[in-house]
């Protein structure tokens, strides 16, 4: 799994550093982010943009994992920023990414978060329905601030996973549909308002996704739009955002495409169809955010517990689970695993992982193949980069792990661990009554 290697003494090394060592020197459980996997997913994206010499934005869909020196690594590697709450945003303020290039979603942006977007003079507000473009456009003249928007449709284009299906109607909760004709709408608004610029649109099909047919298809669709927009309101998009949900591989059976091998496809078919409409090439531009970093994150737990149900199950007990990864829980996700300690012995048990959370669901890994492991092991769970630490929680008041990143044999710790006083930081006593 990524630049991941085992030492002499049969430990996980990632980026150079001993996973032993970060287990005993930060704790457990950990996440451990590969900092050159990273570099190489963001390259992966541009060189294939640079490849085809269009022009492109690659942003980060800081949902994925967000903190200030992720935030700073993404301004480092050339990224734009993705964001989709105030908190977000906040972060990227308080990492000095460059605000011309953060752009900003959500399907109920408050309108306190559209003001601190607007006085950010952030890059591009995505917007999302008719209020907001109503409220945008107040708060702009308000402000006296022209934005840059994009106008989010529903390219009736769903995609499930590996799978797609082409829906005649929309149904979701996201952007402006198209059966209805509510996007034309929103387009001739949008281009007459004098406070926002409108540069284009913005699709996002899904997440997770392995194939191409489900991007082509909204590209497809943009461009009978596009058409259209032409001929009725003489408006010609610039851009055309086309979302994230690239895929990563989790375990062995998931067969996701090379990264930028999306990003060709996606060109090679805006190309014909900005040709065939005789329009000039769109800047293209993309959001993943499970693709870039994904893979290069892996959390380490120690483990505890174990129980042995005779001729049904062995588990073994993290100090982790729901609380650091929902993601099995929540959507029956898989992942894979190794003893970090005892890297380099062979798989003669199985295992089922559970967390320490007070939930039956709260199982990390089913039939996971081990050495014989004990308390004390140390457990490495790959492919938690994404949405792992972006939706760790405090259930059960466990406190959420710390961070590191690790590249070229160093170790730099980027979230501190909760500790038991962050729990209680904003809880607020009972009244005392006043003694007699
Ligand atoms: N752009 C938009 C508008 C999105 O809604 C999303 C993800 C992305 C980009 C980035 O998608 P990605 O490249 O990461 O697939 N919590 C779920 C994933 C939710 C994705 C939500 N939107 C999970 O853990 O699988």
């Amino acid at each position: 799994h990524g630049t991941s290697q085992i030492n002499e003494q049969g430990h996980l090394v990632i980026g150079g550093v001993n996973t032993v060592e970060l287990a005993n020197q930060y704790g457990t459980p950990l996440f451990v982010y590969d900092v050159a996997l990273i570099r190489e997913r963001a390259w992966q994206f541009q060189q294939a943009f640079k490849k085809e010499n269009v022009p492109y934005q690659v942003a980060y869909a800081s949902k994925a994992f967000s903190c200030m020196a992720m935030f700073q690594l993404a301004d480092e590697l050339g990224l734009s920023l993705d964001v989709v709450s105030g908190g977000e945003l906040f972060t990227a303020i308080q990492a000095d990414f460059p605000m011309e290039r953060v752009h900003f979603h959500g399907n109920n942006k408050s309108l306190a978060e559209l003001e601190m977007a607007v006085e950010a003079q952030i890059g591009c507000v995505v917007v999302d329905n008719f209020y907001e473009l109503a409220e945008l456009s107040r708060i702009c003249k308000e402000k006296n601030y022209k934005m840059n928007i994009l106008l989010r449709i529903t390219p009736g284009v769903e995609a499930h996973t590996h799978d797609y299906i082409s829906t005649g109607q929309e149904d979701s909760k996201f952007g402006f549909d198209l059966v209805s004709g509510q996007v034309h709408e929103a387009v001739q608004t949008a281009y007459e308002d004098e406070w926002l610029k409108l540069l284009g649109v913005h699709s996002h099909i899904g997440s997770q996704i392995f194939e191409t047919t489900g991007f082509v298809m909204a590209v497809e669709k943009m461009f009978e739009l596009v058409i259209e927009w032409k001929e009725r309101f003489g408006f010609v998009p610039t851009v055309l955002n086309l979302g994230g949900g690239f895929g990563i591989r989790y375990i062995e059976g998931d067969t996701p495409l090379p990264a930028g091998e999306y990003v060709t496809k996606m060109i090679e078919v805006v190309k014909q169809k900005a040709v065939e409409a005789n329009l000039t090439m769109p800047e293209i531009w993309i959001e993943p955010g499970r693709s870039l970093v994904g893979d290069a994150g892996t959390t380490l737990y120690s483990i505890g517990s174990k129980k042995h149900i005779p001729n049904v199950r062995d588990y073994l007990a993290v100090d982790g689970g729901m609380s650091d990864n929902l993601r099995p829980a929540l959507y029956q996700a898989e992942y894979e695993g190794v003893l970090a300690n005892r890297a380099n012995e062979e798989a003669t048990e199985t295992f089922s992982i559970a967390g320490k959370c007070c939930e039956s669901g709260d199982m990390l890994i089913w039939d996971l193949p081990l050495p014989k492991a004990n308390h004390e092991d140390i457990l490495a769970v790959f492919c938690t980069g994404a949405y792992g630490y972006a939706m760790a929680n405090n259930y059960n008041r466990i406190p959420r792990p710390a961070v590191v990143f690790v590249e070229d044999g160093e170790a730099l710790e980027v979230i501190r661990r909760e500790r038991f006083e962050d729990l209680v930081r904003l809880d607020l006593p009972l009244v005392k009554k006043v003694a007699k």
